[in-house]
Order: structure tokens, then C-alpha cells, then sequence
């Protein structure tokens, strides 16, 4: 089977067009998200139709998803964060939140398993630590998992008895050969906020037949997206954050 990957869109149509495109010309056969789908960006009800239009879409949840449906999750964020999910919520039609509301906390597959931060916490964790990946071994079965919320690209490996090895994706259209006995954790960055100063979409194709993943960077118009933002009064920190992709 080939996945297209991804996570952090937050509700920037643009990259999300860039990398469903990317998806199709790689004749991917299902999808795998792995959260945060609202939040910073100006469409998220157009972000939530197209992917409610994918075959085969897995999705888990994040913790911009969840703070639309929780308080305690919505009182947690910056001001400027908050501001958007006020937009978003005022945004969304009750189909699109519907769709939200049923993506699960935890993916566990026979091809991979997903959560947007951490099985110590789906929501508020970020797993970026070999010291993270050990208390989070006997949480998945399985030699590939996806995670999300740092917005930056890297994969890290893990051997039996060895310290897990993070390496950062600083290339685009790079390929891993996934190797028998080793577990990963990758994250695919951010389709619509990435933060490693690359301001090009991030995402990845997982063939799990191949045992390979392939990062892609994708560009998009990104002063269009900035120009709609302004437009939908969202907070100018969000939207020239998008240029400098941090
Ligand atoms: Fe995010």
C-alpha cells in the first residue's frame, strides 16, 4: 500500500492542494493525517471538504481539532491561537465539524501506527527526544509511526539496545529505506505552517510494500494565503509567519 502522509494543515487550502496533487501523481492509495487540520489558517471549511472527499483517509486527532470541542483544550493556547479557533468555529458548517469531531485520539494499523503528539499524551506532547521514543516503545506494536505537532520533518530509528537516532529531513523529494528490525518514528512536517524555514508545503509518500518514505517540499502561493488572512482579520503574526516558515 502507498500512504500519502501528512499533518498540520491548519486550514491553509493552498498547501493542502499542492500536496493532494503530489499525493494523486504518486497514485497513493490512502491517506494517513495525522492532525491538527484548523487553526492559524483562513479555509477551514474548504480544508475539511476536500478531505472528506478522500477514499481510504485516516486520520488522528490534534490539538487545534480538539479545541474546538474542549474548553480546557481552547484556554491552553496563545491569544493569537485562540483568535483563529474563534474564526474557525464561526467558519464551519456542522458536517465539516462533525467530520472533525470523529477523528480518533490514536491510529493503531498493520502498517503503521499514528498520534499526533505522543501515547503519553496525544494532544499535548511533542515527541522530538531518543529519551521520548523509549518511554513510548511499548505504546505501538509495528516498525513505522507517524506523529505530528512540531511542523518539522525528521525520522528517527530505533534498534534494539541502541539510543534511537533522530535525523532532521533537510532536503526535499528525499527517500528512506525503512530497514527489517528497526522502528521508526517520522513526522512529515507541516503541510500549511512548516518551521524549519522552509516555507514550502512538507509531507511524504510511505510505500509499505517498498519499506520506503519519501519527504516532499512542494511550493505554494503563499502571499495569496497571507492575503486571505488579512482579509479574515487573523492575527498578522500568523500570516507572516507563513514567509519566514517558523
Ligand atoms: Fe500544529
Amino acid at each position: 500500500m502507498k500512504y500519502g502522509v501528512f499533518s498540520d494543515v491548519h486550514s491553509n487550502y493552498e498547501a493542502l492542494s499542492a500536496a493532494l496533487k503530489e499525493f494523486d501523481k504518486a497514485g497513493v492509495d490512502a491517506y494517513a493525517f495525522c492532525g491538527d487540520l484548523i487553526g492559524y489558517g483562513p479555509e477551514p471549511e474548504k480544508c475539511a471538504r476536500a478531505l472528506m472527499k478522500l477514499k481510504n483517509f485516516i486520520p488522528v486527532m490534534g490539538n487545534h481539532d480538539m479545541s474546538l470541542f474542549r474548553d480546557d483544550f481552547f484556554n491552553w493556547f496563545s491569544d493569537y491561537a485562540k483568535d483563529s479557533i474563534l474564526f474557525t468555529s464561526k467558519q464551519l458548517t456542522p458536517p465539516a465539524r462533525e467530520f472533525i469531531k470523529n477523528f480518533p485520539p490514536e491510529y493503531h494499523g498493520k502498517d503503521f501506527a499514528m498520534v499526533h503528539g505522543s501515547f503519553l499524551d496525544p494532544y499535548r506532547d511533542y515527541l522530538l527526544s531518543a529519551e521520548q521514543f523509549v518511554l513510548n516503545l511499548d505504546k505501538w506494536q509495528g516498525g513505522v509511526c507517524f506523529v505530528g505537532p512540531s511542523h518539522v520533518p525528521f525520522i528517527m530509528s530505533y534498534k534494539s539496545n541502541h539510543m534511537p537516532q533522530i535525523d532532521v529531513f533537510l532536503g526535499a523529494d528525499v527517500t528512506v529505506k525503512l530497514l527489517p528490525g528497526h522502528r521508526y518514528i517520522i513526522n512529515p512536517g507541516s503541510v500549511g505552517q512548516p518551521r524549519d524555514t522552509n516555507v514550502r508545503a512538507s509531507f511524504g509518500v510511505y510505500d509499505s510494500a517498498a519499506h520506503t518514505f519519501r519527504l516532499l517540499r512542494r511550493p505554494y502561493d503563499v502571499e495569496s494565503v497571507q492575503k486571505k488572512m488579512t482579509r479574515a482579520g487573523l492575527p498578522d503574526i500568523l500570516s507572516n509567519r507563513l514567509k519566514k516558515g517558523t
